[in-house]
């Protein structure tokens, strides 16, 4: 029965070309949950812009994002697919809820802190700071239960529940709290040329992240330079962070456990490792990537889709919206 589904949100931001992060942390898992939830993932477009975008980047990276989706195997006819600027719920919800979040507990998010510790005040964008609330506001509008992510988003569904218990207590019960749902395998891939950095689309050596549409000699080259150590032993450890992440990698895409992993290359060295690694990847991301070169050629087909999704969602998420507005004292219209 659809209507008895619990609910699923998430989406990626179109700030960069996507990352096997991205991918492994988020996308391939939305892939396997999509059976049992009612599901909708957007293109988070409105995010994107907390940072300066070129405008005709901006509008490809929002439809190559789409197509990832689809290509990667999410089904457009099961999910609701959509742009985040086509439902302007999202943003009159991100209002109302920014009257009742504190500068606080914004202050405290630690992308914030990041993304601005090299800016002064003057020019830290007011977006960047608010960030997390319009992100509150695409989880709660549509009673999310469940929104899959990866470690890094983990403090911004904390005050997502936050300020969804704050304006239940306030104005009596009206949003579901969500939980994060973080992946087993895969929810941090880190950089491969510096194991303590998460693997981000805005990192500046290439070397350091594998883009979804890296061409396969590319992903040999990125893998076999990632970062090791001299101990030559396949090991799950701490002590082996760059090789402990590259187990992750190969978990997180064949199911593997780390511990199978690391029993499979008893006695082998890091090159045979290594070359496996790049040949998973590239198994992984070639059909995609010949997906993503055919959608991307069928524009049509992929506003069929965003068109379609908008509605839906739009339909949705007005229903809270008007919720919030009332219990608020706004006069509906
Ligand atoms: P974004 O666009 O930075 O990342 C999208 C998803 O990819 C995951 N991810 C990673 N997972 C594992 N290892 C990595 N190195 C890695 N890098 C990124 C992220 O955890 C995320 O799941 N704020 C969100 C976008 C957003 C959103 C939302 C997500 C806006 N509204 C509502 C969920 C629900 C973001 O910047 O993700």
């Amino acid at each position: 029965m659809e209507e008895n589904k619990k609910v699923i949100f998430s989406g990626i931001k179109p700030s960069g070309d996507l990352t096997l992060g991205n991918y492994l942390g988020a996308i391939k898992n939305w892939v396997k949950l999509q059976d049992d939830y009612e599901c909708y993932f957007s293109v988070m477009n409105l995010h994107a812009i907390t940072v300066r975008q070129e405008p005709k980047d901006l509008r490809r990276r929002t439809l190559e994002i789409l197509a990832i989706y689809i290509a990667s195997g999410i089904d457009p006819e099961k999910n609701t697919l959509f742009i985040q600027s086509h439902v302007p719920a999202h943003s009159e919800a991100s209002w109302l809820l920014t009257c009742n979040t504190y500068m606080g507990e914004l202050s405290r998010m630690t992308q914030y802190k990041d993304k601005s510790k090299n800016m002064g005040d003057s020019s830290i964008g007011a977006g960047l700071f608010n960030y997390p609330i319009l992100m509150a506001a695409d989880i709660l509008l549509y009673n999310t239960d469940l929104v899959p992510v990866g470690t890094d988003q983990k403090q911004h569904l904390e005050i997502a529940r936050d300020i969804a218990e704050r304006f239940n207590r306030l104005y009596s019960q009206t949003f579901t709290i969500p939980d994060a749902y973080i992946p087993p395998a895969g929810a941090k891939i880190m950089d491969l040329q510096d194991s303590s950095k998460k693997m981000s689309k805005s990192e500046e050596n290439p070397n350091g992240y594998i883009l979804i549409m890296d061409p396969p000699e590319v992903i040999k080259k990125k893998i076999s330079r990632a970062v090791t150590d001299s101990l030559g032993v396949v090991n799950y450890s701490d002590d082996q962070p760059g090789v402990k992440n590259l187990i992750n990698i190969l978990s997180a895409i064949t199911n593997l456990s780390p511990e199978e992993i690391v029993k499979k290359y008893e006695g082998k060295g890091y090159a045979e490792f290594k070359s496996d690694v790049a040949e998973a990847i590239i198994n992984e991301l070639e059909p995609v990537q010949n997906k993503i070169q055919e959608l991307m050629e069928n524009k049509s087909y992929l506003e069929e889709i965003y068109r379609k999704g908008a509605e839906k969602a739009n339909y949705v998420s007005m229903k809270t919206l008007r919720k919030m507005q009332k219990k608020i004292g706004l006069i509906p219209r």
